[in-house]
């Protein structure tokens, strides 16, 4: 009986012990980078550690949403891309954890600016600069004049021609709002985005719908970032890119590990992994021609060249602070998205 006792004690015990193992050998991954991109990380971390990966891919302001919502029981371990701004904000409101990287020697200077000013909560990964996109043969086809400027997009005769993300869910969009409050200063940049509402056909959940659609033939114009306008282009659609001649803004792409994950050390195999070189490179197999974090990581000729793009020197502090973001979005909702048309 005493023996039985032991033994189902021990049965317990070794039960207990594979669900820790397996427990360890899982990661949930929050993606806020585009599709593709996410599954190269995903199954490349599953092939590099054998730790099996589920993934989701969700728009910058979405994952952050998400995020906060299951702070009381988190469900992510690790949140890989998307724009900066809210992965400082969720630093900020205590939603993910400090992790000083070993790999961090290898990185640029602005991949440890962005740790360092969040308590080393988050770190770049990519950056790229805003701008927007247009489809040539569709701007022909319609007679409509070249852009060239931000303040070309108020133009009456593109109404229902230009797209943009909704900056609640998009980080992309986020970035296009507080790129032209800070370009133009508050009052004049919300009556360029009031200005702008009357041109835009629909606001997208994702930041890289617009120019995807004006790929398709299915829009003219999209305020997205260069880089995911260049993918478009060098896929073969007849896209043109600009970097709008007042300037403009940019993102440093970020990572954080979700605050009480249960997949802990998991999560720092994937953040080091992340940030190596041999894995940054591999953007290029799906076109993302975003800078890579990583010194040693290739970048190709078609990319974006950053240092030729005129760049407002982009105050994240600021921008990615929990009070201004909050602030900003609802100034958008009430004042511009629910102008008609
Ligand atoms: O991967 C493309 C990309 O534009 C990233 O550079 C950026 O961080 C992310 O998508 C933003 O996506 P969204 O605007 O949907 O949050």
């Amino acid at each position: 009986m005493i023996k039985n006792k032991t033994f189902l004690a021990g049965l317990a015990l070794s039960a207990l012990f594979a669900g820790q193992a397996a427990a360890a050998d899982k990661l949930t991954l929050y993606c806020s980078a585009q599709e593709d991109w996410c599954q190269v990380m995903a199954t490349g971390f599953e092939e590099a550690t054998g730790i099996k990966v589920s993934m989701t891919r969700k728009s910058s302001g979405e994952t952050f949403a998400q995020i906060k919502a299951e702070a009381s029981n988190p469900k992510g371990d690790v949140w890989w891309g998307g724009t900066g701004d809210p992965h400082l904000q969720a630093a900020e409101e205590g939603l993910t954890e400090p992790y000083e990287s070993g790999m961090r020697g290898e990185l640029n200077g602005w991949a440890i600016s962005q740790a360092e000013s969040a308590g080393n909560k988050t770190i770049g990964i990519y950056s790229g600069a805003l701008g927007y996109g247009y489809n040539e043969d569709i701007l022909k086809a319609n007679n409509l004049p070249v852009p060239a400027c931000w303040k070309d997009l108020l133009k009456p005769e593109y109404k229902g021609h230009v797209q943009m993300a909704n900056p609640n869910s998009s980080g992309t969009a986020y970035t296009t709002l507080a790129t032209i409050v800070q370009l133009f200063g508050e009052d004049e940049g919300f009556e360029f985005m009031k200005g702008l509402h009357k041109n835009i056909n629909q606001y997208t959940k994702s930041g890289s719908a617009p120019i995807k659609a004006a790929a398709r033939g299915e829009n003219t114009i999209g305020i997205v970032f260069m880089h995911d306008a260049v993918k478009q282009a060098v896929s073969g659609f007849p896209i043109k890119v600009v970097a709008p001649c007042e300037g403009t803004g940019y993102e440093i792409g970020s990572m954080s590990i979700i605050k009480d994950g249960r997949n802990p050390e998991s999560a720092k195999k994937f953040y080091d992994w992340a940030l190596s070189a041999d894995v940054q490179s591999r953007a290029l197999e799906v076109k993302a021609f975003q800078v890579p974090s990583n010194q040693g990581a290739k970048t190709s000729p078609k990319a974006p060249d950053l240092a030729s793009i005129k760049l407002i020197d982009y105050d994240f502090k600021t921008y990615g602070s929990s009070d201004e973001r909050k602030r900003l979005l609802k100034k958008w909702d009430d004042e511009v998205k629910s102008l008609p048309q």
